[in-house]
């Protein structure tokens, strides 16, 4: 496994695996990878002949009193994990080779951003569109490997796939969980015992929902207050949003029918926890 800092470096294998007729797959990540990344590079590893893993934090996505300092990195560590899951490539560029001094360009878009997380960070999805873009350029792979914990994310990144002919395939891996529930993500760290303890209520507040769901619901909002009331029951909850919309826009929806997005983000102390339940 190769660790390449380097866009030309890192675009010439690319290449080189393609002219050779392998396939390739992207896995594009901010590292501290946890068993949720190591999902998406094993399925990229059983999808294709090759697999590279971006390893970046991006300032562009990070808002000015959001975490981009304290956000956890272990390169060493991400290694390993990338070794062990079978990736043949890790792109781990400086800020100052993706930006260079005079960057000025950015990707963004009309309408998906605006509601649910873009609403509390209004800058996050237009830097993970350029970052994302920027990507898929220097890696031509023929599949990129997304998480949908980041539903939102997902379903951004496919509108801008296809409004932007990107030669792609973006391929929405499960979430995976921690066993009593809880969504890994990198920023779980960040959460004292009792913080841990109580943020299972995002888990169960949607399992709650969807057997409602399941037993004939169909009105959106009462399944959203349903959600809001189950996550007020912890005393160190904050919710940020809980959302019902359509997945392919990102837009509130009356009546659950066609493809729904239920999506949360709910502070304990400074971590901003999200999680869903996307029904297709
Ligand atoms: O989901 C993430 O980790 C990031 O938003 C991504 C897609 C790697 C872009 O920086």
């Amino acid at each position: 496994m190769t660790i390449s800092g380097s866009i030309e470096e890192t675009r010439k294998q690319v290449k080189e695996w393609k002219a050779q007729g392998l396939r390739v797959g992207l896995v594009p990540t901010m590292g501290y990878l946890h068993e949720g990344h190591q999902s998406l590079i094993n399925r990229a590893r059983k999808e294709n002949d090759k697999v590279v893993v971006s390893i970046f934090v991006n300032p562009m996505q990070f808002g000015p009193n959001e975490d981009l300092e304290s956000y956890p990195r272990d390169l060493d560590r991400d290694a390993k994990i990338c070794e062990q899951e079978g990736a043949d490539w890790i792109f781990h560029p400086e800020v100052e080779e993706m930006y260079g001094p005079d960057f000025s360009g950015y990707v963004d878009m009309n309408t998906l951003p605006e509601k649910l997380c873009g609403a509390s960070r209004p800058v996050h999805f237009r830097g993970v569109q350029t970052v994302v873009s920027k990507l898929f350029h220097i890696i031509p792979a023929d599949r990129a490997y997304f998480g949908q914990k980041d539903a939102q994310q997902l379903a951004i990144i496919r509108r801008m796939v296809l409004d932007l002919n990107f030669d792609i395939e973006i391929i929405g891996c499960p979430i995976i969980r921690e066993e009593d529930g809880l969504a890994k993500s990198s920023r779980n760290i960040y959460l004292t015992d009792e913080e841990r303890k109580q943020a299972v209520i995002l888990n169960q507040s949607l399992e709650e929902a969807m057997k409602a769901i399941d037993a004939g619901e169909k009105d959106a909002a009462k399944i959203k207050n349903m959600i809001v009331k189950k996550i007020n029951t912890a005393p160190l909850a904050k919710i940020d949003y809980v959302e019902v919309v359509s997945f392919n826009n990102i837009q509130p929806i009356e009546k659950i029918e066609g493809e729904v997005l239920i999506a949360l983000a709910v502070y304990f102390g400074s971590a901003r926890l999200l999680d869903n339940r996307i029904i297709l």
